[in-house]
């Protein structure tokens, strides 16, 4: 044996990149178990499988900052995530939908869903401000949404002509909560208008005001929009009715400006206990980069108050520096542009492993990083295997033509892939039908798998299996009884084997 073994010193560095019997880079599990009654279980981490409670005691802030690219799972995990909070530690909701989906959603989950548009707020109501401070607020979400800081002039005329306004309906500029009755942007309109034979710039601030009027109907001139009861329970502000994203973002800024005021005028103080309200503000690129939005103040203030800001983007870069940088948790979910991933990596810090890995997330997985209330020596960023939501029991429906077909979700993705479609092409279905509150028409169903390349024939063949009978089909997919005939649509049975793409599962 002599010469054959040799031994070495070997520094403990030199061992750790040989890459045996080392532990994965997770936060040590006393970080992140916690008693399920004090937090919100998101899911399990990749390699030790440990489970993820997130828990505000823990954490420098209540904020979370959700980052993903389109369909990575944000609303996904946004979802469950209120959703579990108002269960185990009893947190409220408001939500800013500015596209609509999660109407369908809160409404299941037994929240109250509020539409902007058939509700209505009037942008000079003071809501718990002074004339002055709300004179200033309007002019910050007109300098955000508009072009008017490009003329200064055009500026001051129109904050001299809400201030005019106020003195007109009797109120004295520095006190919040008069009892009197607020003026409205038609006063303002009206005020700029005298003075616009005399001068161009007023003649062009009074058209601006009054083109926002005639797009935006009654919706910044009457305010019904129950305020107060907007921050408890799980409450939905549905936005997506109003015409233009910028009224959208109108309505959003003066949401959270009331959000703000009600926060800063509350006696209470959060101490160590959980959030009881979350902000959600997702794909709402317009007021989450800006300085001057509330969503930063809320970010700078909310933990005394107890209030959490929750924003999702599919841009990193969408989302102002000081949110992104001061949020105690950040959710990023796959990013497929490097230049995201660098913005992301040069804020965090994190290491080149996590980097690599973080090229090869699938949907609901999620590099998660934490920001401990007290230093810790352990890693604070970890892999989210999943987020393991709570699918809600809703129907999906197919119908129109009398035929009434009802699945519930796994059931219908389950006998779609069995059909030939990918897993990608079954989501895409499964969020069409959430997109519209959860049901399709016939024909609406057709089309939608004739995206995916499947003929029209194929998509016969398939309501056929999912239980829909010749005479359905017929007047659902042929309302005019022209040009198809039960005989036809029987016949094309044998047509979906050469019409379906190839397409692995
Ligand atoms: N953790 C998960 N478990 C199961 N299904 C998921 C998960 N995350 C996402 N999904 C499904 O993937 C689809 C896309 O998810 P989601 O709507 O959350 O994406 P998104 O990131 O919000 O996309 P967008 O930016 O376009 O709004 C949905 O049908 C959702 O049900
Ligand atoms: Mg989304």
């Amino acid at each position: 044996m002599c010469g054959m073994l040799s031994s070495q010193k070997v520094l403990s560095g030199q061992m750790a990149s040989r890459d045996f019997l080392f532990r994965p880079p997770e936060p040590s599990p006393g970080l992140l178990l916690s008693p399920p009654s004090e937090s919100v279980y998101v899911g399990r981490t990749k390699y030790l499988g440990v489970p993820f409670f997130w828990n505000s005691k823990k954490l420098i802030n209540p904020h979370l900052c959700v980052v993903g690219t389109t369909g990575s799972g944000k609303s996904y995990f946004v979802k469950t995530f209120i959703t579990r909070a108002r269960l185990t530690i009893g947190t409220s909701a408001l939500i800013l939908d500015w596209a609509g989906e999660y109407a369908d959603f809160v409404r299941s989950a037994g929240g109250r869903v509020v539409s902007f548009g058939e509700e209505g707020m009037n942008l000079l109501d003071l809501a718990g401000s002074s004339p002055h401070m709300r004179t200033a607020q309007v002019m910050d979400s007109l300098r955000m949404l508009t072009d008017i800081s490009a003329s200064p002039s055009q500026c001051r005329m129109t904050e001299d002509a809400i201030e005019l306004a106020y003195a007109e309906a009797g109120f004295s500029q520095s006190k919040p909560l008069q009892k009197k009755k607020p003026p409205t942007l038609q006063g303002v309109q009206r005020i700029l208008a005298r003075h616009a034979r005399r001068s161009s710039d007023a003649s062009d601030a009074a058209r601006r005001i009054k083109n926002l009027l005639l797009s935006s109907g009654s919706s910044f001139t009457a305010s019904t929009l129950p305020l107060s009861s907007l921050l408890s329970g799980l409450v939905c502000v549905d936005l997506h009715s109003l015409p233009t994203e910028t009224l959208r973002s109108l309505a959003g800024l003066s949401i959270l400006q009331f959000v703000k005021e009600s926060m800063r005028a509350s006696d209470y103080s959060a101490g160590a206990g959980p959030p009881r309200l979350f902000v959600v503000v997702d794909e709402a690129w317009k007021i989450a980069a800006d300085e001057r939005s509330d969503v930063v103040s809320i970010v700078r203030e909310g933990r005394k108050y107890g209030f959490g800001l929750i924003v999702a983007s599919q841009n990193p870069t969408d989302v102002h520096k000081s949110i992104f940088s001061n949020a105690g948790t950040m959710m990023l979910f796959r990013l497929t542009h490097a230049q995201e991933r660098g913005y992301v990596r040069s804020s965090l810090a994190y290491s080149d492993f996590y980097e690599e890995e973080s090229h090869s997330l699938s949907v609901g997985q999620a590099l998660v990083h934490l920001e401990f209330s007290k230093p810790v020596s352990c890693p604070r960023t970890f892999i989210l295997r999943r987020v393991d939501g709570e699918e809600l029991l809703v129907a999906l429906h197919i119908g129109g033509g009398g035929m009434e077909l009802e699945f519930e979700r796994g059931e219908l993705s389950s006998r779609l892939l069995s059909f030939g479609l990918t897993d990608a092409q079954a989501r895409a279905v499964l969020s069409e039908f959430e997109r519209h509150s959860f049901s399709l028409g016939a024909s609406e169903f057709a089309a939608l798998l004739g995206k995916f390349g499947y003929s029209r024939a194929s998509a016969i063949s398939l309501l056929r299996e999912l239980g829909a009978s010749e005479r359905e089909m017929l007047s659902a997919l042929a309302p005019s009884g022209k040009g198809e005939s039960i005989a036809v649509l029987s016949g094309e049975k044998n047509e979906r084997q050469a019409s379906k793409p190839r397409k692995k599962r």
